[in-house]
């Protein structure tokens, strides 16, 4: 029903604690999972996309929150906000780095940073109605996006190849103290859309949305980085069939298992806590050294 919320199926007790991490990146090589450049920066996308991402979640949300009626889901999104937020300055340190390593990031970040504010930013002169409508969708778009951070994350924590093969320490606690926590929030995004627009079509049209968008941002992000590492000279053009090899080995996440979590978000019966493992997200965030580090 248009202009009015849901009850919210809240699905345990969440509380949200945006963990303080610390991270040395003055030991990390260009290409830290050694002798594997196209896998580093496939993953290094993450980089490049999440900062302006993440901070365009957290406006999102602030503009959500005085539509939530449901005190439970707004302490959970505030969480979340808190989350995000910290998430992005650890990938904007990283971002850094490269530049300090003579690979010049900002040319593909310039365009994100176009995408996020011009496009899918704030739109001047809306009626209250019509500002409302954009926040839900723009919520919709973010709940879709939700479900690949907690794939993906759900990934770095079960990814043995990326141990076998040596991949650097400090950015493997990155990206599995952030897999863990998108682990961890998994729900909030959806459960705010379903409680500010329960219908199907919502969620549909989110992922119909953002899941190309996000194809297409990895694809000319894996293909920007690997042109602009000062190492290559432009030896390597990334390929599906390259990317599937690289995935066999378990430096990546397989394309098919990605498309095929990506259609079950369509299921009319889709929550997001079924996919991933809270206890296994909250037990490696006990031990992230990153974590713990923040914690003194
Ligand atoms: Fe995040
Ligand atoms: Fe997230």
């Amino acid at each position: 029903m248009p202009g009015t919320t849901q009850p919210t199926t809240v699905h345990d007790n969440l509380v949200l604690e945006p963990r303080d991490v610390h991270f040395d990146w003055s030991r990390l090589p260009l290409h830290w999972i050694p002798d594997e450049p196209m896998a580093t920066h496939t993953i290094n996308v993450l980089h490049l996309l999440l900062p302006e991402g993440e901070r365009w979640f957290v406006k999102v949300f602030k503009d959500a929150l005085p539509l939530i009626t449901d005190q439970q889901l707004r302490e959970e999104v505030l969480g979340f906000i808190g989350q995000e937020a910290i998430h992005a300055e650890a990938h904007q340190e990283v971002l850094d780095h490269l530049l300090g390593q003579g690979l010049d990031p900002r040319p593909y970040v310039r365009q994100i940073s176009w995408l996020f504010h011009r496009v899918l930013g704030d739109k001047p002169g809306l009626t209250p109605t019509q500002r409302r409508e954009n926040i839900i969708e723009r919520v919709a778009f973010v709940a879709a996006i939700e479900h690949f951070t907690a794939f993906l994350g759900n990934w770095a924590l079960n990814s043995p190849g990326l141990d076998r093969a040596k991949a650097d320490p400090t950015m493997l606690d990155l990206l599995r103290w952030h897999g863990a926590e998108e682990v961890e929030h998994r729900s909030v995004a959806f459960d705010l859309m379903v409680h500010l627009d329960p219908g199907y079509l919502r969620r549909v049209r989110g992922m119909a949305v953002s899941g190309p968008l996000l194809v297409h941002l990895w694809i000319r992000g894996t293909r920007f980085m690997l042109a602009a590492d000062p190492t290559l000279n432009g030896s390597i053009r990334p390929s599906w069939r390259e990317a599937q090899q690289v995935a066999r080995r378990g430096l990546l996440p397989e394309p098919a298992r990605m498309l095929r979590s990506a259609l079950r978000y369509f299921r009319p019966g889709y929550h997001p806590t079924q996919e991933g493992s809270s206890s296994q997200a909250l037990a490696y965030l006990a031990t992230s050294p990153a974590a713990r580090e923040g914690n003194h």
